[in-house]
């Protein structure tokens, strides 16, 4: 697949630009602070509704512009699809395709990318839940019926906390008695919609690890690097091979610790079961990355998990093809070995889009597209 025409309107930097990205390799060259970025990030959001740089929406509005808008050709085999995105601030997006209005599940991964960035070392150094958005977004992208899912467990998470806090202030066995009652209804779709979400992300693990270990073979050779599925609130369940793949099964174990922890959720006021407490545990030949690996690896296991994606989606077999692949300034950041690897792969996909300040920062790649990016425009060098 590929993104071929893409026009930004008041969108961060941006006044207005027009560009259109080549197959094969696109490289974006411009001093710091430019607007390289944004033009990957956009193409990014085309894909996800997510920027890989920040959680909300409102600093991707140019400032002083009441609203962004973003369209794009997502390209295909020879079926060309136009997408377009108004972002509003303080009010939902307003999506169409091919000139009509849709819903976000009917938008996402139309464009499929996988973007590989700066802010990716926090896959390996940061939170568990770097690592959970991570997963969800990849499961989303693969199958976007799992958009709808996340959230409606998440709206389940919020409102079965809200009503565990106010447990945590109810005097009187009778009104305890009833906002219990009241829980069991969000016991039940904490379970549903919670195994749901934990059957896809072990499901897309089951393929998704091997790709990743892969990957690390080919960008850090010598050392291994494995990805694996860490369901913390499963207290009997911590390894991932141990999990069942059956969501009637997965829904038994999320039911019995519901109930086993009864008395600890009551007494927190937080809903401490479910896979929004889970985790990816990532392992550097053995050892945890967080906490042992060098900053170079914990790069080439954030690395990994970008290619071991990238390979996951072109393997789906569907029209769609190889996702765009997305590198967003980190070359700069890697030795000559994995630059060298990371070019191939960039090399060998239908297309990507890579953004330097330094162009020779970059491995030489044949029929590359250049563009050179200044303040507020971008043209293509040949
Ligand atoms: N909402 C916004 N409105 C106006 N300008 C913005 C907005 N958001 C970001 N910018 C500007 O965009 C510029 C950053 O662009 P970008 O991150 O794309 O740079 P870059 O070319 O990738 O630089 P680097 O090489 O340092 O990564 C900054 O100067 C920033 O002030
Ligand atoms: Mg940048």
């Amino acid at each position: 697949m590929q993104v071929g025409f893409v026009s930004l309107k008041d969108y961060r930097s941006y006044e207005d630009v027009e560009l259109r990205f080549r197959p094969g390799v696109n490289i974006l060259v411009g001093p710091n602070g430019v607007g390289k970025t944004n033009i990957a990030e956009a193409v990014g959001y085309t894909s996800t509704l997510n920027s890989h740089r920040v959680a909300v929406d409102l600093p991707l509005i140019r400032q002083g512009a009441g609203q962004a808008v973003i369209r794009a050709a997502a390209i295909r085999g020879d079926r060309q699809i136009s997408l377009e995105i108004a972002i509003n601030p303080g009010k939902a997006n307003r999506l169409q395709v091919s000139g009509s209005p849709v819903r976000g599940k009917d938008f996402v991964g139309l464009l499929r990318t996988v973007v590989f960035a700066p802010e990716d070392l926090a896959l390996s150094k940061g939170d568990p839940g770097e690592r959970r958005r991570f997963i969800d977004e990849v499961l989303i992208q693969r199958s976007p019926r799992y958009l709808a899912v996340k959230t409606d467990y998440e709206r389940v998470v919020r409102q079965r906390t809200a009503l565990l806090r106010s447990i945590a202030g109810t005097r009187g066995a009778t009104a305890r008695a009833d906002t219990e009652s009241t829980l069991a209804v969000w016991d039940d779709q904490l379970v549903a919609t919670g195994g749901a979400l934990l059957f896809g992300r072990l499901s897309l693990l089951d393929e998704l690890a091997p790709l990743v270990a892969q990957a690390y073979a080919l960008v850090a050779g010598g050392k291994s690097g494995t990805v694996s599925y860490q369901a913390r609130s499963l207290a009997a369940f911590k390894d991932h091979d141990g999990l069942p793949r059956e969501v009637s099964e997965l829904e038994d174990l999320l039911r019995q610790e519901l109930s086993d922890r009864r008395p600890e959720e009551f007494a927190r006021g937080v809903t401490l079961v479910g896979p929004h407490r889970d985790d990816l545990t990532l392992l550097v030949d053995g050892l945890l990355a967080k906490t042992y690996a060098s900053h170079g690896e914990c790069w080439s296991m954030a690395l990994a998990l970008r290619l071991g994606s990238f390979e996951l989606m072109r393997g789906l077999g569907d029209d769609a093809g190889d996702p765009v692949l997305i590198l967003d300034d980190v070359f700069a950041e890697l030795d000559s070995q994995r630059r060298a690897a990371l070019a191939d792969v960039a090399a060998g996909a239908e297309q990507a889009i890579i953004t330097a300040a330094v162009a020779e920062d970059v491995p030489r790649v044949t029929a590359a597209q250049t563009f050179t990016v200044t303040p507020g425009n971008v043209t293509s060098d040949g």
